[in-house]
């Protein structure tokens, strides 16, 4: 079994209270206060290497992070230690990234409206592979690095036409979408790029379906789409591409409905994809995001007010909610949670609660209707697979602070983001003189 499939960290122990990377969780929230984002480094490492260990066999693979799921330094020292490169779609990401010492040649630039600042900050900073998206970057992109006087390693991102089963918004593959160019504009850009833009070198193809995939057909439809059209591509103009980058969306599991697939299994169906076509495609790119780090994640928070509605349904509200996890409102998303304090809890009576947030909106609920023994003022709950796509997404919104978030392992946790302070929430703020009293 691969780490996503689990729904909750490998570390994680039942003692009097939960443990994760041999931390008292009870203490961790007394110690750093609510809510708190965990993550374990033990789960964040072992997917890494069962990402690694799955492929294996592949001579040339590319494993790169996609660091849109959580783009910390700490975390991005991890993964370069981990071997991997990172996928990046904004100046704030690779400059995330380069300072943390990633190595800069095993870097991605994504994104579909790059802008001229981020293009120049990626080409100083010596990213290893652009990914052009349409033709206005293609143009733009040729310019600066001509002006420039370099040569930029890139690969087309296109889109293959797939429809996978997830939330419409994390669905990216399909035609009817502002990513990449669909298969009929392809030859254009190749064109392009082989008798005006001199500057880009064509290295291969990319795509990315969507997010929390289940289905390795949808891996399998896509490999086969971007191999044959590499092939294509190859025939018709003569050229040596020989690089495909697959993207990412290998599922986790939020709760028990969730049926992700093992990362092994993701790797057989590359392989057959790339077996039927028999094409020699040497180097595969793979850029998960929150397959590698969703596991990894959970957030502390503390159980304050509770009410029954006429219709008898019991809310409790925690510290937190849709700021520092929008994740349920936005997409509907699932997920569970239990106290942290376990033996106290085992004698409690069992009770349906739904757990809202503290933000200003009815649709901050952070999980409906689940069976928990009774949560009690003061409790500290603890939300399951909140790595990925929760601090990334965060917000200020009614002014509260971001989250701290803390690094465990071997019993030892650390900070890896300070939380914000008040002055935090002000520093940016500016009172023009004219209103000065
Ligand atoms: N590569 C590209 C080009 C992407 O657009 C994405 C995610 C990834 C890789 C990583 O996909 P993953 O392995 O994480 O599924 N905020 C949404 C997810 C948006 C995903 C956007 N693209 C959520 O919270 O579910």
């Amino acid at each position: 079994m691969s780490v996503n499939q689990s729904i909750k960290p490998v570390s994680l122990e039942y003692k009097e209270n939960l443990t994760i990377g041999g931390c008292d969780l009870k203490k961790l929230a007394e110690k750093y206060g609510t809510p708190l984002y965990v993550i374990d480094e033990l789960t964040l490492r072992g997917i890494c290497r069962d990402y690694k260990e799955a492929f294996k066999e592949y001579k040339n693979i590319h494993l790169m992070y996609a660091s849109k799921a959580l783009c910390t330094s700490a975390v991005a020292r991890i993964l370069d230690d981990e071997g991997f490169g990172f996928d990046t779609v904004s100046a704030g990401e690779i400059y995330t990234v380069y300072r943390a010492g990633a190595d800069m040649s095993k870097v991605l630039f994504n994104g579909n409206n790059k802008s001229v600042r981020e293009i120049e900050l990626a080409l100083d900073l010596k990213v290893g592979r652009f990914s052009v998206d349409n033709f206005y970057e293609a143009e733009l992109l040729n310019n600066i690095a001509d002006k420039k006087g370099v040569k930029v390693d890139i690969l087309l991102r296109i889109t293959p036409g797939i429809e996978c089963h997830t939330h419409d918004y994390i669905q990216t593959g399909q035609v009817d979408s502002k990513f990449g160019f669909d298969l009929s504009q392809v030859d254009k850009i190749v064109d392009l790029i082989i008798n005006k833009y001199k500057n880009l070198n064509l290295r291969g193809l990319h795509a990315h379906i969507g997010s929390q995939i289940f289905e390795l057909k949808s891996f399998y439809d896509e490999i086969e789409i971007l191999v044959r059209e590499i092939a294509r591509i190859n025939k018709k103009f003569g050229l040596k591409l020989d690089e495909m980058n697959m993207g990412g969306g290998l599922g986790v599991k939020y709760t028990e409905d969730d049926t992700p697939p093992d990362v092994k299994d993701l790797a057989k169906a590359v392989a057959e994809a790339m077996n039927k076509y028999s094409v020699e495609i040497p180097t595969i790119y793979l850029e998960p995001g929150r397959s590698i780090i969703s596991t990894s994640g959970v957030t502390l928070y503390t159980v304050g007010s509770s009410k029954v509605v006429p219709n008898g349904r019991k809310y409790v509200a925690v510290d937190g909610g849709m700021a520092d996890n929008p994740r349920p409102s936005m997409y509907q998303a699932k997920y569970v949670a239990e106290g942290v304090n376990v033996s106290e809890m085992a004698q409690r009576p069992k009770e349906k609660v739904t757990i809202a947030g503290r933000f200003c909106e009815s649709g901050d609920i952070l999980i409906e209707n689940i069976e928990l023994p009774e949560l009690r003022s003061g409790d500290v709950i603890c939300v399951y697979n909140t790595g990925a796509y929760n601090y990334s997404m965060s917000s200020n919104y009614n002014k509260v602070e971001k989250p701290a978030m803390v690094l465990v392992n071997n019993s030892q946790s650390d900070i890896i983001v300070y939380r914000e302070t008040l002055d935090d929430l002000i520093s940016k703020d500016s009172i023009p003189d004219r209103l000065r009293k």
